[in-house]
């Protein structure tokens, strides 16, 4: 802690920083195997570069780097002006620093060399879980602590989504990667078949709705309210959305398995769960949205705001798609094609990324006690990503319904209309439109990066390395 600043605020400067290289790294990362699968040449036919190497490398940088960063910059910064006390422990904060970055490095070395559990967002090889696991414990643990000893009578909504996201994710991750080790790189996951697969997707799925959705949601009831410089709309809903989304995404896990091995019944409940979550969802992004209400003009400036409450209409859109696509009938045309992917990067880069972009920007000014270097390039990036996640969105979903329709698609002789091979040479152009609204996103954080960095210097040069934030 410097000498004049009243909280922890070092350590949350370095997480803001890695966290958006890691958005530039993970996002650039995504337009290369975007590139693969327009043009698979790129594959250079070297193992460690090719697409199967390259997709968990991708799905990591985002989710655990870049996302895993945010989180806990906005957490550990978030609870200390909500509480009102530093950090419960700087040192554990850094150690969490440390750790986590060490984990994402030995990520980056063993997915291209191909050592995997082979569990979709729960790839990384036993020793490497383990230290999630103590990471995120120590993550957790100072949270908790810093409430503990917190000089405000109640607990803020934003730090009960927090805690909800940790104490979920802990039991999730430990249940999931339960494996039998069979060497330093090798290991079996103690569950085989069917259970196999409902463990893994009552993992794939709340990393979904507690890491993606829950922890972001305990970024936007901080953030929102801040840059907008009002009270949250509804308390009292953000309370009932709370207790309805920590309730009901956990029911949900079977809808990723509609028609497969499991017992029917199990996929029906996921899906009744999955229409019902639209309401607190909806009642989340509605109670974000109308914390706006009678300041609207403040959209018309404020660049930052407008990566909030966009973020907040993506993430309606695809709460809303994905209950319908949970259901039978959509699922049996949906799943296993682009739909899917575009559904993914709906939530992923309109919602998650961009609520976190806005609490980025915020912690840069408020950090380092500045204005951003440059308010153009803010907007610029705005721009970038909603033209880039409108374009990646909209080719997913036309290639997507093309291919559902293409696959079950019968002749007068009840043969299949077309082979496997056509439907992907049909993918052909939409997969050029993915890698180029790809590559757009990815310009616009670039563009962060280069405002985020001009604007740390600017802020030393002028006062001096390390200048107090704003209390
Ligand atoms: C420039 C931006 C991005 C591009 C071009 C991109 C591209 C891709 C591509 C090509 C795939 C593989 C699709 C397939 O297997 O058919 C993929 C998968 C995925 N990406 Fe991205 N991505 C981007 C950003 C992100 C971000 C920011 C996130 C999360 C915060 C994300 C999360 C995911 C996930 C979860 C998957 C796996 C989807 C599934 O298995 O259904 N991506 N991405
Ligand atoms: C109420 C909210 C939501 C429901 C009910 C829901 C439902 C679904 C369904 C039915 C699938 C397709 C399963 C399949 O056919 O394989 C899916 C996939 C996915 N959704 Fe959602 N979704 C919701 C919100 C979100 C949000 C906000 C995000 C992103 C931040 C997201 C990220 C994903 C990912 C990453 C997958 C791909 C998993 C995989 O196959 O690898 N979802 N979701």
């Amino acid at each position: 802690m410097e000498a004049t600043e009243k909280y922890h605020f070092d350590v949350v400067r370095w997480f803001t920083i890695m966290a958006v290289v890691y958005l530039v790294v993970g996002t650039l990362v995504g337009v290369l195997i975007a590139s693969q699968l327009a043009w698979p040449v790129l594959n250079f036919d070297i193992a460690e570069l090719t697409f199967g190497r390259l997709r968990p490398l991708h799905t990591n940088a985002v989710i655990f780097a870049f996302g895993g960063c945010a989180l806990m910059a906005t957490a550990f910064y978030s609870v200390q002006r909500t509480c009102g006390v530093p950090l419960w422990s700087n040192k554990l904060a850094w150690f969490t620093f440390f750790l986590w970055n060490f984990i994402i490095v030995s990520a980056v070395i063993t997915l291209p060399l191909g050592l995997t559990q082979g569990k979709e967002y729960a790839e990384l090889e036993w020793p490497l879980d383990l230290l999630i696991a103590v990471a995120w414990l120590c993550y957790a643990f100072n949270f908790v602590m810093t409430i503990a000893k917190r000089k405000t009578s109640h607990i803020y909504v934003s730090n009960w989504f927090f805690l909800g996201m940790m104490v979920m994710i802990t039991y999730l991750h430990v249940v999931n990667s339960l494996a039998i080790p069979v060497s330093l790189f090798k290991s079996y996951s103690v569950f085989s078949g069917v259970q196999d697969a409902m463990i893994q997707w009552w993992w794939g799925h709340n990393a979904v709705g507690y890491y993606l959705t829950a922890g972001f949601l305990g970024i936007m009831y901080y953030f929102v309210p801040k840059q907008a410089n009002r009270p949250v709309f509804s308390y009292r809903l953000s309370v009932i959305h709370f207790w309805a989304l920590m309730f009901g995404y956990v029911w949900l896990g079977a809808h990723h398995l509609q028609y497969t091995a499991l017992p029917d019944w199990t996929g029906s409940l996921g899906a009744a769960v999955s229409l019902a979550m639209i309401i607190p969802s909806w009642g989340g992004a509605v109670n974000g949205m109308m914390t706006l209400s009678g300041a609207w003009d403040k959209l018309r400036t404020d660049y930052v705001l407008r990566f909030l409450i966009m973020s907040l209409a993506f993430y309606a859109m695809s709460t809303f798609e994905g209950p319908v696509m949970s259901s039978k009938t959509v699922n049996a045309l949906s799943h296993y094609t682009d739909w899917t992917i575009g559904h993914v990067h709906s939530g992923a880069l309109g919602w998650v990324v961009m609520v976190a972009a806005g609490a980025l920007y915020h912690m840069v000014m408020k950090l380092w006690n500045t204005e951003m270097y440059s308010a153009k390039l803010v907007n610029l990036h705005f721009w970038l990503a909603t033209i880039g996640a409108v374009i990646y969105i909209v080719a997913m979903w036309v290639s997507g319904i093309m291919q559902g329709l293409m696959w079950r698609d019968y002749d007068a002789f009840g043969t299949l209309s077309y082979t496997f091979a056509e439907s992907v040479a049909a993918m052909h152009p939409y997969y050029v439109m993915r890698a180029v609204g790809g590559a757009i996103y990815w310009t616009g954080g670039a563009v962060m990066l280069f405002n985020i960095i001009m604007t740390i210097r600017m802020a030393s040069a002028t006062r001096g390395v390390g200048a107090p934030a704003r209390a």
